[in-house]
């Protein structure tokens, strides 16, 4: 057996692959079925609402599908952002605007994104809400990813100082685990929706 110090990173990868495979285990049926529930769950939102700018992202993997919540989010005129790779400060995202007639392409993980024009990007901090894909959650709002630290990055300020966009997980129900094993700078989420119900964690907060 591995002793239990803190990086135990075999634990994380281990975690990583089971619930990665559980969720590209759901049929498309399943997936689609998700998809619309996290309309329903998006409808009732209250910092959905109220937020005029919001940040998504495009599925992959198996992630639970924002699609259709973006076309709703569209139809309330409000704007959706989608992460782009920086083109210079390996393992940071910029936020660009994404329409309808957004020209997309992929990136080096093979996910599609905005073509980069920096008319249409915004800082971290004109931005309402902050979608996350992640791969696996806890009770307590821990959160993995796909192992990048592209979001710890991103909300590492709102970690710090609760300065910035409101964080906010998406995943299917099945990506719930007992419990996540935290690296010092993960940053955990104070809400999830996934497809029946919002997560709110805020109230764990020691501060
Ligand atoms: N705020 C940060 N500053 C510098 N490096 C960081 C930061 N956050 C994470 N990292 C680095 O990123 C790497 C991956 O982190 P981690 O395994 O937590 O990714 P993840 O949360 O699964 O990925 P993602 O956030 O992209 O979904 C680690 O090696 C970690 O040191
Ligand atoms: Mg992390």
């Amino acid at each position: 057996m591995p002793d239990t110090q803190a990086a135990a990173p075999d634990a994380r990868q281990t975690l990583r692959q089971l619930i990665r495979q559980r969720r590209q285990s759901l049929s498309q049926d399943e997936q689609q079925a998700a998809a619309q529930q996290l309309v329903a769950r998006f409808k009732e939102h209250p910092e959905i609402l109220a937020a005029k700018r919001i940040a998504l992202y495009l599925a992959n993997d198996g992630e639970l599908n924002p699609l259709p919540a973006i076309h709703w989010l569209w139809a309330r005129q409000k704007e959706v952002y989608l992460p782009v790779l920086h083109p210079f400060t390996p393992g940071h995202l910029l936020f660009q605007r994404y329409t309808a007639t957004s020209p997309m392409l992929r990136n080096r993980f093979g996910i599609p994104e905005p073509e980069l024009d920096m008319s249409q990007v915004v800082p971290h901090s004109m931005l309402d809400i902050i979608c996350t894909p992640l791969v696996a959650f806890d009770a307590a709002g821990n959160r993995l990813g796909m192992g990048g630290g592209y979001y710890d990055r991103t909300l590492a300020s709102w970690h710090e100082h609760r300065l910035g966009p409101l964080p906010l997980g998406l995943a299917h129900d099945c990506q719930q685990v007992d419990a996540v094993p935290k690296e010092q700078w993960d940053v955990p989420l104070p809400q999830i929706l996934t497809p029946t119900r919002c997560w709110d964690f805020s109230r764990l907060d020691e501060a």
